[in-house]
C-alpha cells in the first residue's frame, strides 16, 4: 500500500482544482454554499473562473443583484463543495469572499465572452417575481458584473477510494495539514 503524506493530499487538492479549471465551461461547476441575510443556507452552482495557488484564491463571476451578493455582503464566509467521482475525492473548501464591481471588474469584462456577458443584469432584477416565464430582459450590463474573489481558509479532503482517508488543511497552520478520522 502507498504511504500517504499530507503534502501529497494538498497537492492532489490543487491538482483537482487545476483540472476543473481546465475543463470546458459546462464541466467547470462548483457548488457554493452561503448563508442569506435571514440565516437560511443557500446552495447553488457557479462556474470556476480562475485559481491561484500562490495566493490561495479561487474566483467566480455573478450578477450584482443576486441573492448571493446580498448574502456575502452580510456574511462573507462561504463554502465550496467539489466531488470528483473519477478519483472518489470530496473537497470542502471554506472561503471568505470579497465581491467587487469596479474598475478591476470592468477590465475583466472585456474578456467575458459575449454569450456570457448577456447573463449579467436582468430587468426586473434576478430573483424578482414575474407573471410569466419570459417576462424579463437580459441587460448584458457591465454594472451588474460582479467578480467574487474567494480567499481559501480551509480545505477538507475526503477520499473514498479503497481505504477511506481524510485530512484538513488550514491557512492559519500554513497548510501543514492534520489527519482526521473519516
Ligand atoms: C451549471 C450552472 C452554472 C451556473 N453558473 C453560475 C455562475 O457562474 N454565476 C452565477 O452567478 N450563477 C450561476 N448559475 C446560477 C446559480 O446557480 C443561481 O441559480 C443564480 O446565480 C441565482 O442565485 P441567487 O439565489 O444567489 O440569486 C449557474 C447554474 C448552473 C445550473
Amino acid at each position: 500500500m502507498n504511504v500517504l503524506s499530507l503534502e501529497s493530499l494538498l497537492d492532489q487538492s490543487w491538482a483537482i482544482l487545476q483540472n476543473l479549471r481546465s475543463a470546458k465551461t459546462s464541466e467547470r461547476t462548483i457548488t457554493l454554499a452561503t448563508v442569506d441575510p435571514r440565516g437560511q443556507p443557500q446552495v447553488c452552482m457557479v462556474v470556476l473562473r480562475s485559481i491561484e495557488r500562490d495566493n490561495n484564491m479561487l474566483e467566480f463571476h455573478t450578477d450584482a443583484d443576486s441573492l448571493k451578493c446580498a448574502s456575502l455582503a452580510k456574511e462573507p464566509k462561504a463554502q465550496i463543495l467539489i466531488w470528483r467521482p473519477n478519483v472518489s475525492v470530496q473537497l470542502r473548501i471554506s472561503v471568505e469572499i470579497d465581491l467587487y464591481s469596479d474598475d478591476k471588474s470592468r477590465k475583466l469584462w472585456a474578456k467575458v465572452p459575449g454569450p456570457s456577458q448577456i447573463s449579467y443584469g436582468k430587468s426586473p432584477p434576478t430573483g424578482h417575481l414575474i407573471s410569466a416565464p419570459f417576462d424579463y430582459k437580459n441587460m448584458g450590463s457591465i454594472d451588474k458584473f460582479a467578480v467574487a474573489e474567494c480567499a481559501i481558509r480551509k480545505i477538507d479532503f475526503l477520499s473514498l477510494e479503497h481505504t477511506h482517508h481524510r485530512a484538513q488543511f488550514l491557512q492559519i497552520d500554513d497548510w501543514a495539514g492534520q489527519w482526521v478520522s473519516p
